[in-house]
């Protein structure tokens, strides 16, 4: 097994009493790529603070290359790229002055920097702004400037919060692809995200991190295996009948407008629902666009996922 390069154990975090993190540990190897999941509140910012060394005071251990992130923070600082989920940039200052200086903190040196910059945002597609002030940028080009930041120093390790947020899909795109760039180069990457589907075409693993704790983790496939999904029969009607045919075949939702998923119970067939279901609404005047057995998505998954843990208690 290969050394872990990021470690948390046990770590515990409390805002006045509160825990928001609770003995949450889990280890990323080097060059790997770590989705983190969870819901609003579930406590990922907490986490990359923590990593990041903004939050120093908590329970348990946390190092990134064997380093203490509390205790040796000028070692992990400079593993480190972080993306916040909201960056303070000094927003009187022009792009490239922001980012020369943020450059020069990290210790990018001037030549590096120089060259370095133009080119990111050349890749981001903010060449044009690069004499704007920083207030004058729009939501999405302020996250690409906390991704170029992060990226600035090459650093070993990128963590970054919510890095998808605000972007349009050409830039989802580019940054995905960045993202695989980076893991090629040998760079890992933590990354948060609410949606499931979203870490699916970069993660190798992923974290759901529900309420302070980890609830799962592994990859998508072994997620979607222990989820445990039950089937569901997905029915699109193009005339909808007066009386709708689900009555007493199993618990229906409305999905999309005109569109319904019903659960077969773990006792039932679905293909003789399927047939009930066509006869019924035949039979009440009603017509079908499609009917069949649904492909669960992984945001649903994730949904329901949270939805049943959260039943559980
Ligand atoms: N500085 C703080 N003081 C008090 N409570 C805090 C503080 N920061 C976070 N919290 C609380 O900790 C919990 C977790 O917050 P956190 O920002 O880590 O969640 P998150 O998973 O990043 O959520 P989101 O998806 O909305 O970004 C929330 O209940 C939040 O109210
Ligand atoms: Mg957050």
């Amino acid at each position: 097994m290969v050394a872990s390069l990021v470690q948390l154990r046990g770590v515990t975090k409390r805002f006045y009493g509160q825990p928001v993190l609770s003995d949450v540990s889990f280890d990323i190897a080097p060059g790997e790529v770590f989705g983190y999941i969870g819901p609003n509140g579930a406590g990922k910012t907490t986490t990359l603070k923590i990593l990041a060394g903004l939050i120093t005071k908590f329970e348990g251990e946390v190092t990134i290359g064997g380093a203490n992130v509390v205790t040796e923070r000028d070692k992990t600082h400079a593993l480190l790229g972080f993306l916040p989920q909201s960056a303070g940039f000094q927003n009187w200052r022009t792009v490239e002055s922001a980012l020369d200086t943020l450059g020069a903190l990290s210790g990018v040196p001037s030549a590096t920097r120089a060259k370095r910059i133009p080119e990111l945002l050349e890749r981001f597609g903010l060449s044009e702004a690069r004499t704007k002030k920083v207030k004058q940028l729009s939501g999405g080009m302020t996250q690409k400037l906390g991704l170029i930041q992060a990226l600035l120093h090459d650093p070993k390790v990128l963590v970054l919060d919510e890095p998808l947020e605000g972007l349009d899909p050409p830039s989802r795109k580019l940054l995905k692809d960045i993202i695989r760039e980076r893991q090629r180069a040998g760079t890992t990457v933590l990354f948060s995200s609410h949606i499931l589907s979203d870490v699916e075409d970069v993660a190798d693993r992923v974290g759901i991190l529900n309420a302070g704790k980890i609830a799962t983790s592994g990859s998508i496939r072994e997620l979607m295996t222990a989820f445990g999904l039950p089937i569901e029969i997905e029915v699109d009607l193009a005339v909808v009948p007066e009386t709708l045919p689900f009555d007493g075949l199993g618990t229906v939702t409305p999905h999309k407008p005109d569109q319904w998923r019903l659960e077969v119970p773990t006792s039932g067939d679905a293909d003789a629902i399927i047939h009930t279901l066509i006869e019924r609404t035949l039979a009440a005047g009603g017509r079908i666009r499609k009917i069949g057995v649904a492909e669960p998505d992984l945001d649903d998954l994730f949904a329901q996922y949270i939805t049943r843990s959260a039943a559980r208690g």
